[in-house]
């Protein structure tokens, strides 16, 4: 635990051990709620963008939260995730057939990472592919600003958008979540319109954007680290092991927000009521007292209980969608390109701006 100051010159508490994290990620004296006004921003973009704004599911807490929850739960059973693989892996294939037609060089975040993860979500959610450049454009400036009042719009256009598809699919259903959400809990009155046109947004920033970042990054890692590559390659079975240690060395999702709405003591400090508190994932998945050698890439490690997908009531609805989207990418990508290379020198690559979501802009490469 130790505090620091934000832009705007509050200080907050910054969860930097995993102990720590442990503890206060299922302390109901944690708010998650962005409209309470102690609320802390890390960026004015953040400011700006959440407002009066309520956060469907993320920005919720119990008991409200978990009847949210149970509402998108079903979509993401174990079962229905297996269920999407077959598609994942015929997405992938037919996206490296294009870059082996093509010819070297490539460029792996748009050309890969990104339509991965876009045609995923719209399989799970029933989301129109064909408006991709939109709420992929959304989503990125969302996050991104540059400015707040970028980010505000972004905000605003994403809203129209899904509240605009909700009205089309109620014409004319197709088959998704969204379908699903909008037969059951909005026809019976179980969920609300403007809540429900938030989740959407959620899911569908959530569940294209680390995703992308994550099969990027990964792969970057991986031809960064050809001894750890040449022993994936010898024993396929650790496979799924290197997702978990991957999750866990790049965090891409970093800086989770509470404010606290009652005093809390914890490791010899005191919270106090209406403190911002922030949760560096980053740092708190090479603490050392977790894990021997931090700083290195390890296959052999117990890493399960990482914290690249939060933890407590908030943690990622979609953790396994995303296992199996940087899995099946990463296997498929290094077995059918194996003389995978960066096409410049890695401090050439070009890294995401900002500080919540790490990734890449773009990741040229060649075979
Ligand atoms: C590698 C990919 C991903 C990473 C690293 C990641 C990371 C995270 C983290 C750290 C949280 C917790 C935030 C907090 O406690 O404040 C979270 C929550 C969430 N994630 Fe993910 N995520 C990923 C992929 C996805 C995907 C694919 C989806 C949806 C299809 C998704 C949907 C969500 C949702 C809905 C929540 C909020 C859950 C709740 O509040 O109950 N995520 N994610």
């Amino acid at each position: 635990m130790t505090q620091v100051s934000l832009y705007d010159g509050r200080v907050v508490w910054l969860v930097t051990g995993a102990a720590a994290a442990r503890e206060l990620l299922i302390d109901q004296r944690l708010s998650a709620d962005q409209t309470n006004k102690w609320f802390p921003s890390p960026t004015p973009q953040f400011k700006k963008r959440v407002g009066s704004r309520r956060l469907s599911l993320l920005g919720v807490d119990d008991p409200e939260h978990s009847a949210q929850r149970r509402t998108v739960i079903p979509s993401f059973t174990v079962k229905r995730i297996a269920a999407l693989r077959p598609s994942i892996q015929a997405t992938v294939d037919r996206l490296i057939d294009g870059i082996i037609e093509q010819g070297p060089p490539a460029e792996l975040v748009r050309g890969f990472a990104l339509p991965v993860s876009s045609l995923t979500m719209c399989a799970l959610l029933g989301v129109p592919y064909e408006d991709h450049e939109l709420f992929e454009e959304q989503s990125r400036r969302l996050l991104a600003g540059p400015t707040p009042e970028d980010t505000a719009a972004a905000g605003m256009r994403l809203h129209t958008y899904v509240g605009e598809l909700i009205e089309r699919k109620r014409r004319q259903p197709g088959e998704g979540l969204l379908d699903d959400l909008i037969q059951r809990q909005l026809a019976e009155g179980a969920i609300a319109e403007d809540d429900l046109v938030h989740l959407a947004s959620l899911l569908i920033v959530a569940g294209h954007e680390t995703t992308t970042n994550m099969i990027a990054l990964g792969a970057f890692t991986l031809i960064e680290h050809p001894a750890r590559l040449a022993e994936l390659r010898a024993d396929p079975k650790l496979m799924s092991a290197a997702v978990e240690e991957l999750l866990r060395f790049l965090s891409v999702a970093e800086g989770a927000l509470r404010v606290a709405t009652a005093d809390i003591e914890i490791a010899g400090y005191t919270i106090r009521a209406n403190d911002g508190v922030v949760f560096s994932n980053s740092v708190i998945n090479r603490d050392t007292a977790v894990y021997s050698e931090p700083d290195e890439l390890d296959w052999h490690r117990p890493v399960r209980h990482h914290f690249a997908f939060g933890f407590g009531i908030h943690q990622c609805l979609g953790a396994n969608l995303a296992r199996a989207e940087i899995e099946i990418s990463l296997r498929t990508l290094f077995d059918r390109l194996p003389g995978l290379a960066l096409a410049v020198p890695a401090t050439e690559i070009p890294f995401k701006p900002g500080t919540t979501l790490q990734g890449l802009l773009e990741l040229p490469v060649t075979w």
